[in-house]
């Protein structure tokens, strides 16, 4: 598991991506590099963006093995069910719950987080672990901080 240390390093580094890129482009694709890199239990670091028409969630940048789940509609998977509840979902084993879209059988547990931008979930940032029950609290926290920055951005530039 990944120490306080290396979380606080990561929100650092992360808030740091956030003051220097300068599309949200940009900084999703750096968000991802970064946790991919530097958190060992983060196998698949990935943000899927609602797109219309559907809406369907659509991947876009993202660390890891390639996923054949490119497109994925609200009704479907972890993936649809944290941004139809508009809240993040953490699934320990993720052969026990049968909303699981399977990527890679490897994956053992897995976090999705939205992402808000202007009060609305416009995408979110999904996470894989090979580990089971890969993600405590302190990720949980990481992982949302990513995906708040990168919302912020997304108001910024709509401003
Ligand atoms: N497991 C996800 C699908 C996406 S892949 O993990 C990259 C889900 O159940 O929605």
């Amino acid at each position: 598991m990944p120490t306080s240390t290396q979380i606080q390093e990561a929100e650092q580094e992360v808030a740091q991506l956030a003051t220097t890129c300068a599309t949200a482009n940009e900084l999703m694709a750096a968000i991802v590099k970064l946790l991919h890199r530097k958190m060992p239990h983060y196998n698949w670091v990935g943000f899927y963006m609602l797109e219309e028409p559907g809406p369907v969630l659509q991947l876009g940048f993202f660390e890891g093995a390639p996923t054949p789940h490119t497109r994925i509609p609200l009704n479907q998977g972890i993936c649809g069910a944290a941004v139809s509840q508009g809240e993040t979902v953490v699934v320990d084993d993720v052969s026990s719950d049968p909303r699981y879209l399977a990527c890679s059988i490897e994956t053992k547990s897995e976090i999705v987080a939205p992402v808000f931008a202007d009060g609305q979930v416009v995408g979110e940032l999904d996470v894989d672990s090979h580990t089971p029950a890969a993600f405590a609290l302190e990720d949980r926290r990481l992982i949302e901080y990513c995906a708040s920055v990168v919302g912020k951005h997304l108001e910024n530039a709509g401003s």
